[in-house]
């Protein structure tokens, strides 16, 4: 069976196609194709969502045939030399596609109708079915592909999740945990009351003058900076729930910001004195760029450290047997590897699933794996965008 993924949630067009065998639960991935506008967004510091769905008008059709190219090619290097007309396009779907998956939401209106409404229409025409995708969802079956263009993960050395398991999903917009029992037997067990994990490092990394996306930037400024230099609250990290709240630490960075910034202007360093909230002696007395990589270092702990101790904590409450990690800030590698150096320390047989950081971020191979393994069939009629689809 070959799935046609569609992924038009935020600001990234995706179009992919993946293979798998029915009762084998190995999803191979044959194309991917994402395009984003987020260098439109970067100079605002944040999606403009009428910007977004606007990309995404132009992007969607160029994008599902270049996945359909690429799948077609045998020589997949040079994609760009096979021009797919339309012609072309509709003998591929016969012969290759036996499904359509799209997501349905959450996430920008505007941008999810452009998916639904292309997976709508080739439905029609070309009499395929549509599964319809919970972007959540989708990217935890980021952790169920098997790709044929990485080396580490032939086939004889990829082996997928072990139920029961708990996902952690932390993207821009959500934070949340999961129980899954099976396919298709998820439960919620808890989410953020506030911030998301990745909104919690864009709000930050722009208030310390960072490139949007703020997760990437912050990462990247983290390794050169020391994680116990600022002493940020942990929020909720010993709740008795599965809940999360972030947005605190932002008020808490801005803070210690306004502390930085003031201590570092010589013409405004003698009038705040007084005022200023953060001591002096805290901070070292290096370049503009230790404080930021500090700042940096110590944020990104903070997250990490209530993200660890909460996917941990659901996962011995529930005897799980993996942990998967999906969404962007998945593919942060502090957070990796701190899970992974808990599970090895508190001796638990749990085995760590992570997506490929690429198919961390949104993109639609993950919505097509998901449709695999969930193969609800949905009359186009029926299918319908729901920005505010969440958990049931
Ligand atoms: O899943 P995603 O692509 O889109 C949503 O569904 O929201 O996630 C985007 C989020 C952004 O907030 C971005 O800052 C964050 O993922 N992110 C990271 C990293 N890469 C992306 N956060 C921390 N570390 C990273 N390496
Ligand atoms: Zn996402």
């Amino acid at each position: 069976m070959r799935i046609l993924g569609i992924e038009t949630s935020c600001d990234e067009t995706s179009a992919a196609i993946v293979e798998g065998q029915p009762n084998n639960y190995k999803v191979r991935f044959l194309s991917n194709v994402v395009t984003s506008s987020l260098n439109l967004h970067s100079e605002t510091g944040g999606i403009i969502p009428e910007i977004a769905a606007r990309e995404q008008v132009k992007y969607i059709i160029p994008v599902i045939k270049k996945a359909l190219t690429l799948y077609s090619s045998s020589d997949q290097a040079k994609p760009e030399s096979r021009e797919v007309n339309n012609e072309t396009m509709k003998q591929l779907n016969n012969e290759t596609i036996d499904a359509i998956a799209v997501t349905v939401g959450p996430g920008l209106i505007g941008s999810l109708l452009v998916g639904v409404e292309t997976a709508r229409t080739l439905s029609y025409v070309w009499k395929k079915p549509i599964i319809p995708v919970n972007h959540l969802i989708g990217h935890i079956y980021a952790n169920f592909i098997q790709r044929t263009d990485d080396r580490r993960q032939k086939a004889d050395v990829f082996s997928p999740p072990i139920f029961p398991a708990i996902a952690l999903i932390v993207s821009g917009g959500h934070t949340d945990l999961v129980l899954l029992k099976n396919h298709g037997a998820i439960k919620w067990l808890g989410g953020t009351r506030d911030d998301a994990a990745g909104e919690a490092f864009d709000k930050i990394g722009r208030l310390l003058n960072l490139p949007y996306p703020g997760g990437p930037a912050i990462e990247k400024e983290a390794k050169m900076g020391n994680p116990k230099a600022h002493p940020f609250p942990r929020p909720m990290i010993n709740s008795k729930d599965f809940d999360f709240s972030f947005s605190g630490l932002k008020t808490a960075a801005l803070r210690e910001i306004q502390g930085v910034r003031t201590y570092s202007s010589s013409e405004s360093r003698a009038k705040s004195r007084e005022s200023r909230e953060v001591p002096r002696d805290k901070f070292s007395t290096g370049s503009n760029n230790k404080i930021i990589s500090n700042m940096a270092a110590s944020v990104q702990q903070a997250i990490i450290d209530v993200l660890v101790t909460k996917t941990l904590k659901a996962a011995q409450k529930y005897k799980v047997k993996s942990i998967l990690l999906g969404g962007g800030v998945a593919a942060n590698q502090k957070l990796r590897d701190e899970l992974q150096l808990k599970i090895e320390n508190f001796k638990l047989k749990i085995q760590l699933s992570v997506p490929p950081k690429d198919l961390c971020t949104d993109n639609a191979a993950m919505i097509a794996t998901a449709a695999f393994f969930n193969y609800k069939k949905v009359p186009w009629q029926k299918i319908t965008a729901n920005p505010e689809l969440y958990f049931e």
